[in-house]
C-alpha cells in the first residue's frame, strides 16, 4: 500500500533523559507570537500525567482485552509503537542541539519553542502531580487535561462526546481530531515551524490526517457498525483537508492582526518557488535544461517573478468543495485567487485584501461543516479520483507541495474505495500507478513535472474507464 510505506517509524528504544523540570516553565519566559508574555496558563484544567493512565486495570495492559470496548492497551501501544512518545526525546539528538545552536537556543529539550509541539507543554500551575514532560506528545496532549475527567471517564455511561466542559477532546469528533493534530503538524497559535527554523535545520512540515493515521500504530478500534466505518479514511481525508484550508487562513489572519510578520513567512510560500536551480541562458542549452526551466510551461495565475503562495492546503481542497457545493466553489476560487495576489505582493488596498481574508475566514468555517456532513459514495469517490488525477497541469504549477497532497489524496481514496466498496477494476495497475505517482515525489529537488502529469494522465485514463 502506498500510504503504509509513506513514513518509515523507526522503533527504536532510545534511552530517557530525565531533567529537573524548573519551578518556572520556559513557556512562561519565552515570548510568544504576539510579542507579549505569557504569564499565565491558557489552560483550565491540570494535566495528570500519562503514568495516571497506564495501570493495568486502565490503558497499561501489555496485549489487547475483551472485556471493555476498548482494548485497554493504549498506553502500552503509545509508550512502544508510537513516535509521540519519543518527541520530547528528539529534542535531546544531536540534530536537535545543531538546530537549537543556529538559533541561538542553549538547550532544545528546554526550550518553549521546541517543547510547545514535541511535549505536553503546559505553565507550571497546570501540571498535576505526575506531570513529565520528557513523555513527549502523551494522552492528553490529543485527549486533553484530566483533571476532571479521569474519575469520571471510568463509570458506566460517560459519554466523551458530553466531556467537553471536563476538559476532554473527543477525538472521535474528526473534525476536532484533524484541529488537534494540526496545532502541532500545521502550526498554531504559539507553535509555529517557521522558515527561520527549517532554515536552521528542522524538517518542513507536511501533513495529511488520513495517511499520518495509517502510519501510526492504532491504539483504538474501529467503529462497531459499519455505517461508521464505510468511507471513514475518506470523510477524515476530506475534513482534514477542510481544516488545514482554515488554519492557513486563520493563521493568516491573527497574525495580520498582531501585526507580526508571521503571515509573510516563507512558509507561506511555495518552498520551490525559490529554492530551485537557475538555467540563465537561452541558446545552446540541452532539453533537459530546458525541461528545468520553469517558465516555458508556467501558468502564473498572477504576474511571472513573484512569490507562488504555498496553496497545498487548496490545490487538492477545491476538489471537494467543487464536488460538494460548486456554488461555494465558484466564491471560494475568486477569494483565493485576492488572498494569493495579497499575499505575494500585488499592490492592493490593505481593506480589499482583508475584505477578502474575513471573507475567506467565513467560508471556510462554513466548508468546514459542509464538508463534515457530506455524504462519500462510491461514485463521487471515484469522481473525485478522475477529478483530481486530470488536475495535472494546474497541480505543477501550483508547486510541490501541492502536488504532494495531490498524491497523498489519491492513496488515501484508494484504499477506502478498496475498503469499502470491495475493489475496483484495474485495482492492481491503478495501485501500482499511485506508487510510482509517490515515489516520484519523494524529493522535492528532483521532481520533474512533466514526467509526473505523464505519469498522473496514464492514472486518468485507467480511472476514467471505470
Ligand atoms: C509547530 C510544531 C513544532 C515546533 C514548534 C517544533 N517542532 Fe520539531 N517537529 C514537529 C513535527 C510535527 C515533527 C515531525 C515532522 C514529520 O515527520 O512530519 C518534528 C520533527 C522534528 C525533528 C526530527 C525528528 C525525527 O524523528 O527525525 C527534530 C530534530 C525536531 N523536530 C526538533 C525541533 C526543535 C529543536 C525545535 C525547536 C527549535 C522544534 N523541533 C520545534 C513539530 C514542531
Ligand atoms: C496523537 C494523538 C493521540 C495521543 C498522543 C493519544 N491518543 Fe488516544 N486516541 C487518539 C485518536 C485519534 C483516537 C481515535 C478516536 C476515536 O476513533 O474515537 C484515540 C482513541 C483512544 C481511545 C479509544 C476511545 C474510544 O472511545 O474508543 C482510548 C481509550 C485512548 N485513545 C487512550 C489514550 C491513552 C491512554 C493515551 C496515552 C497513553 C492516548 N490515547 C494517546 C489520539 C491520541
Ligand atoms: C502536541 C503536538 C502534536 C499533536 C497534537 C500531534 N502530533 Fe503528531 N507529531 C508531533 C511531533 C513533535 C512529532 C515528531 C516526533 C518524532 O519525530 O519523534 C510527531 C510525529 C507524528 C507522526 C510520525 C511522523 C514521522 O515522520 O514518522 C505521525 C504519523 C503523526 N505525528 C500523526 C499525528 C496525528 C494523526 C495527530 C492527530 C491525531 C497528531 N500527530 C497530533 C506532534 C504532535
Ligand atoms: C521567498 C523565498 C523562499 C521561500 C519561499 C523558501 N525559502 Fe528557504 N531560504 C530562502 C533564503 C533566502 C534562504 C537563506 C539562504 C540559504 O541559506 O541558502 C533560505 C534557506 C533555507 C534553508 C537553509 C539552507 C539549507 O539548504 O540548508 C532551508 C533548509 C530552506 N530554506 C528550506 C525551505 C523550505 C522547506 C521552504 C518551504 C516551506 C522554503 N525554504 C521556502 C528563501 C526561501
Amino acid at each position: 500500500m502506498a500510504k503504509k510505506g509513506l513514513i518509515a517509524i523507526s522503533a527504536i528504544l532510545a534511552l530517557f533523559v530525565f531533567i529537573v523540570w524548573p519551578a518556572t516553565h520556559p513557556l512562561a519566559e519565552n515570548k510568544n507570537q504576539a510579542g507579549s508574555e505569557k504569564t499565565h496558563s491558557d489552560d483550565l484544567y491540570t494535566y495528570m500525567g500519562a503514568s495516571s493512565c497506564s495501570g493495568s486495570a486502565c490503558h497499561g495492559n501489555s496485549s489487547a482485552r475483551d472485556t471493555l470496548r476498548i482494548g485497554q492497551n493504549e498506553f502500552y501501544i503509545w509508550s512502544q509503537k508510537d513516535r509521540h512518545a519519543k518527541a520530547y526525546e528528539v529534542l535531546t539528538t544531536a540534530e536537535a542541539m545543531l538546530i537549537a545552536k543556529n538559533l541561538k537556543i542553549a538547550k532544545p529539550a528546554e526550550s518553549g519553542r521546541c517543547l510547545a509541539c514535541h511535549a505536553v507543554a503546559v505553565h507550571a500551575d497546570h501540571q498535576g502531580d505526575f506531570y513529565d514532560i520528557t513523555e513527549g506528545v502523551s494522552c492528553e496532549g490529543c485527549h486533553g487535561p484530566a483533571e476532571k475527567w479521569l474519575n469520571p471517564h471510568i463509570r458506566p455511561g460517560f459519554d466523551p462526546q458530553n466531556a467537553a466542559a471536563l476538559g476532554m477532546s473527543n477525538m472521535g469528533d474528526l473534525v476536532k481530531r484533524a484541529e488537534k493534530c494540526l496545532e502541532c503538524h500545521a502550526g498554531s497559535d504559539g507553535k509555529e515551524v517557521t522558515h527561520e527554523l527549517i532554515g536552521a535545520g528542522h524538517p518542513r512540515l507536511m501533513f495529511e490526517i488520513d495517511n499520518y493515521t495509517a502510519v501510526m500504530p492504532p491504539h483504538w478500534r474501529p467503529p462497531k457498525e459499519k455505517k461508521n466505518r464505510d468511507w471513514l479514511g475518506t470523510r477524515l481525508w476530506a475534513i482534514g483537508q477542510a481544516a488545514a484550508f482554515r488554519s492557513q487562513i486563520t493563521r493568516v489572519i491573527a497574525s495580520r492582526r498582531a501585526g507580526i510578520g508571521l503571515w509573510r513567512d516563507f512558509t507561506n510560500f511555495d518552498c520551490f518557488a525559490c529554492h530551485h536551480p537557475v538555467i540563465d541562458r537561452l541558446r545552446g542549452i540541452t532539453e533537459q535544461d530546458k525541461a528545468g526551466q520553469a517558465w516555458r510551461r508556467r501558468d502564473y495565475h498572477g504576474t511571472p517573478g513573484r512569490l507562488v503562495w504555498n496553496s497545498s492546503s487548496y490545490a487538492v481542497f477545491r476538489h471537494v468543495v467543487n464536488l460538494i457545493a460548486l456554488e461555494e466553489g465558484k466564491q471560494l476560487e475568486q477569494l483565493v485567487r485576492t488572498f494569493h495576489e495579497g499575499l505575494t505582493g500585488k499592490d492592493m488596498p490593505p481593506t480589499s485584501f482583508n475584505t477578502a481574508l474575513t471573507r475567506l475566514s467565513a467560508l471556510s468555517d462554513k466548508l468546514v461543516i459542509q464538508v463534515a456532513q457530506y455524504t462519500f459514495t462510491r461514485q463521487n469517490v471515484l469522481l473525485l479520483m478522475q477529478n483530481i488525477s486530470g488536475d495535472g497541469p494546474r497541480l505543477t504549477t501550483s508547486g510541490f507541495q501541492a502536488v504532494e497532497q495531490a498524491v497523498l489524496a489519491l492513496s488515501s481514496l484508494y484504499d477506502a474505495y478498496v475498503e469499502t466498496a470491495g475493489t475496483m477494476p484495474e485495482a492492481q495497475t491503478i495501485k501500482d500507478t499511485i506508487d510510482a505517482l509517490y515515489k516520484e515525489t519523494q524529493s522535492g529537488k528532483d521532481f520533474n513535472a512533466s514526467e509526473f502529469e505523464a505519469t498522473l494522465n496514464k492514472l486518468h485514463d485507467r480511472l476514467s474507464r471505470i
